[in-house]
């Protein structure tokens, strides 16, 4: 059998995310997961809440690598990853009630970043939830040393990713029409933030 995409950090973090998903999602929810990446939350999230419908995507030139591990899982409730760019509107025919996306405002551009809640902000249904998990900076400054480095290496790799600034989101997501609800502090230095769309 073909080796599935593997990170050790989403293994990590799978449950604690989970935990307080379970709080913003209801049965029935159609959720899209923008940035898949190894499918791993995917799978352990439509496992653990088999009542709602879990749509994966990301980049055209990720999504055949991210449907491995869906393929593998077989459930009836987690279809194929379909190709989102968050650069390329319309995103999809998918009507989403939450949008959920973990480790990508980092990763993205600035650009990017603001493309993927003014899409967010106008596929999400009224009353949807938005679930963003990272790393973030407030009021300029890094959280722990940790992500201090981390966000160099970044940089080093991509001059165009980084650790995004708290209030720059909150700003970007209120344009969107997006409410902030809840800023939980996650294990290893990241974050679990929430909103819901505004009528
Ligand atoms: C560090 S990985 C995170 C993957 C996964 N969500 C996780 O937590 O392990 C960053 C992801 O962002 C995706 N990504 C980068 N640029 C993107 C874009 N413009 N639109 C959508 N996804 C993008 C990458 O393809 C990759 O899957």
């Amino acid at each position: 059998m073909q080796e599935l995409p593997f990170s050790q950090a989403s293994e990590n973090n799978k449950q604690v995310i989970l935990e307080i998903l379970k709080r913003h999602l209801k049965d029935g929810d159609q959720v899209l997961e923008l940035a898949g990446g190894t499918g791993q939350h995917a799978v352990h999230f439509a496992t653990k809440l088999s009542n709602l419908h879990w749509q994966s995507s990301d980049i055209p030139s990720n999504v055949d690598s991210l449907n491995l591990r869906i393929a593998v899982a077989e459930l009836a409730n987690l279809p194929k990853a379909i190709s989102i760019d968050v650069n390329h509107s319309p995103w999809c025919s998918y009507k989403p009630t939450a949008i959920f996306s973990a480790n990508s405002l980092h990763i993205m551009s600035a650009g990017s970043v603001e493309n993927f809640f003014k899409g967010a902000g106008e596929l999400l249904q009224t009353d949807g939830t938005l679930a963003v998990y990272g790393p973030f900076k407030y009021a300029g400054e890094f959280t722990t040393a940790s992500n201090k480095d981390f966000d160099y290496r970044l940089k080093d790799r991509d001059s165009m990713s980084g650790i995004r600034d708290f209030e720059w989101i909150k700003e970007l997501a209120a344009q969107a029409n997006l409410t902030f609800i809840e800023d939980n502090a996650m294990p290893a230095n990241n974050q679990l933030l929430v909103w819901k769309k505004a009528k």
